[in-house]
């Protein structure tokens, strides 16, 4: 049985890539490989894009798709071992993560970070505890610390642009009302170790990542610093990591606007908030890849699917 926790996961990215291409041409060329198979998509956080692009990837494969919306709806699960059970929670994930592998032959997860305690995210106790008590195989759909799905629906829309050159790539920090996790910026630095690429973070001091996933990366605090000559600025929030799930400034001059993007292409994962991370002339200019990135997800989420189908994984 072959999970799909992380970028770690992707044993071969040019070539993934290319077939989420093939996918793309022919979407339903696979229809039989899911026949009689169930997806069961389970939502501790709010989704749009996540959710609706892999159910479309489990029904162009052919898949029954099952969604719930966990958080609100099911029960409130406890995870320790020897746990007492005498407060708010009303299921262990033992059961829970059995239960749900007796309904179908993929379980996909959704659970953000509380960014309240960093040791209790990094353990990543939903995602592991379904990879711990389930039966069937296991799909991150973002998890504390990490969005693989998004980074290969990422890595897909880089390469559809066809660069000439080896492309300036450039992660950039943006401020942002409310404190965000870090998993978006972390699976795409993971995805960007994969290509071949000059590859720059931006971020105002303060907000490091994680440093195990930054070593012997270029961090670069000057942001138009960074910006010159990049071919493709991905700009993202993310809450400080030392200073744990904290917002320490929202600096408006760290936005992204139409004049620092010069001749790059914009990304962005969406859901963006227009004017505070990002100005109207970006989004809604030529350079924009935003809307292509979420077209990808479906794409992304249907080769790890088929590939947990057909066992390739
Ligand atoms: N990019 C992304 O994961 O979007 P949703 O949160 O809407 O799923």
């Amino acid at each position: 049985m072959k999970n799909f926790l992380s970028v770690k996961h992707i044993n071969d990215l040019p070539g993934w890539v290319e077939e989420a291409k093939k996918l793309k041409q022919n979407p339903m060329a696979h229809k039989k490989l899911g026949a009689e198979k169930t997806l069961c998509l389970l939502f501790f956080n709010n989704s749009l894009r996540t959710r609706l692009s892999t159910q479309k990837a489990g029904l162009n494969l052919g898949m029954e798709v099952m969604v719930m919306n966990f958080g609100n709806e099911g029960w409130a699960l406890a995870y320790g071992d020897g746990t007492i059970m005498n407060q708010g929670t009303s299921e262990h994930i033992k059961e829970a993560a059995q239960v749900v592998s007796q309904y179908c032959d993929i379980v996909a997860i959704r659970a953000f970070a509380g960014l309240k305690d960093k040791d209790k995210d990094e353990a990543e106790e939903v995602l592991n505890g379904f990879k711990k008590y389930a039966s069937v195989p296991i799909v991150n759909m973002e998890s504390s610390v990490g969005h693989p799905l998004q980074a290969l629906a990422d890595a897909i829309t880089l390469a559809e642009q066809h660069t000439t050159k080896r492309p300036k790539i450039v992660l950039s920090w943006a401020p942002h009302p409310i404190a965000l996790p870090h998993a978006v910026a972390n699976s795409f630095v993971e995805m960007m170790r994969l290509q071949d690429a000059e590859f720059v973070i931006t971020h105002p001091k303060g907000y490091e990542l994680n440093p195990v996933i930054t070593e012997g990366l270029t961090i670069e605090y000057d942001q138009i610093k960074a910006f010159e000559n990049a071919d493709f600025i991905y700009v993202k929030n993310w809450s400080s990591y030392s200073d744990y799930g904290k917002v320490l400034h929202q600096n408006p001059d760290w936005m992204m606007t139409k004049a620092k993007l010069g001749d790059a292409k914009f990304m962005h994962c969406l859901p963006v908030r227009r004017n505070v991370v990002v100005e109207d002339a970006v989004l809604d200019g030529g350079q924009s890849l935003v809307i292509e990135q979420a077209n990808n997800r479906t794409f992304a989420a249907q080769v790890v699917l088929k590939k947990i189908l057909d066992n390739t994984l």
